[in-house]
């Protein structure tokens, strides 16, 4: 009897499963319900007395060294052997979760200040992506040829020079305008192109939001307030705002919006370059030509407009340093931003 034993140790180490079938075949064999090492083990009380010792030894050995070769041949074979709960996979484990996605940070800060103008009764107003020359520069008092158009780098559509990629998204006021009556009070936010070489600072499409505000006494004051509330929301209770004087051809006079650092608190931090203050948007109060250029009578109606770009917030309240890492998406980046701002 001991020399079985020793036969099926044989047997068991020269094992291979190269199939389910093959696998299923040994398992029956050596390791399931009834298998031939426990039919040997019935068999001990019938082993005389001085050879117990020996063959429980063997057959001990044989039990291991089976089992182990069946871990082994699973790893070759696959487990598509063992249904009768001898299976190595638990079942009862429960599942790996799915991991859930999260908002892109550009959406995030999106509908953030969407959410702050709508409180303030401004609607939401979406315009096409390739525009032609005349909503992009011309209505808004960008003269044929003149080098204000020169501001902003265009990419230009080959086969029709009067189709570009436009480069913010006042074109969507000028589409509004045209097609509505005053009063208008809305944001426009979405995606502009810029011929520009890509770095940590600029890229050649990013997002913007604009709003434009016309109605009758419509003042300087209402966009120095509105700004000043949208900016006290956004980047908390003490913030301060300035305005400086810039041009922009479709508002006159034109500032541009700087708020006090929320980071150093205006005493000066790498973020503010150690000025205190940090630019954020740019505005105006539009230019007579364009609310004429779209039928609207500048003698009746005036108004204000304002555009910023939404990356540059977000590196802000994010404090991100590189503009690419918005459109490279790197899950790594990309998952840190679950909540709101
Ligand atoms: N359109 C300007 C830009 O893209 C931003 C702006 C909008 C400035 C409205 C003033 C008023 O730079």
């Amino acid at each position: 009897m001991l020399d079985k034993v020793e036969e099926y140790i044989e047997e068991v180490k020269k094992a291979t499963a190269n199939t389910a079938n093959e696998l299923e075949e040994y398992r029956q064999k050596f390791i399931g319900r009834k298998n031939v090492i426990t039919d040997l083990f019935s068999e001990f009380k019938n082993v005389p007395n001085d050879m117990k010792k020996e063959f429980g030894l063997k057959l001990n050995e044989l039990k291991t060294i089976a089992q182990d070769k069946f871990n082994e041949l699973i790893d070759v074979a696959g487990d598509q052997g063992g249904a009768e709960g001898d299976s190595q996979i638990d079942l009862t484990l429960p599942p790996v979760p799915n991991e859930l996605g999260s908002l892109h940070p550009i959406t995030i800060t999106q509908n953030r200040i969407i959410e702050i103008f709508e409180r303030l009764g401004f609607s939401v107003q979406d315009g096409p992506e390739i525009e032609d020359d005349w909503h992009n520069f011309t209505a808004l008092n960008f003269p044929e040829n003149h080098p204000a158009r020169e501001m902003q780098d265009t990419f230009f559509i080959e086969r029709n020079p009067d189709q570009l990629l436009r480069t913010h998204t006042s074109n969507v006021q000028i589409r509004m305008m045209e097609h509505g009556k005053p009063p208008f009070r809305s944001i426009m936010p979405g995606r502009v192109y810029r011929n520009e070489a890509i770095s940590a600072r600029a890229h050649c499409f990013f997002h913007q939001v604009e709003g434009l505000y016309v109605d009758r006494n419509v003042s300087f004051k209402d966009l120095k307030q509105t700004l000043y509330h949208f900016s006290k929301e956004l980047f908390g209770k003490d913030t301060q705002i300035r305005f400086r004087p810039s041009y922009f051809p479709f508002t006159e006079p034109s500032a541009e919006i700087d708020i006090s650092c929320f980071i150093c608190k205006g005493k000066g931090c790498k973020v503010c370059k150690h000025t205190g203050w940090v630019e954020i948007a740019g505005s105006g109060m539009v230019d007579p030509n364009v609310l004429a250029n779209c039928g609207i009578d500048p003698e009746e109606y005036t108004g204000f407009a304002f555009g910023m770009g939404i990356e540059r917030i977000a590196m802000l309240k994010y404090a991100i340093d590189d503009l690419r890492l918005f459109s490279e998406n790197d899950v790594r980046f990309l998952r840190q931003f679950k909540g709101v701002i």
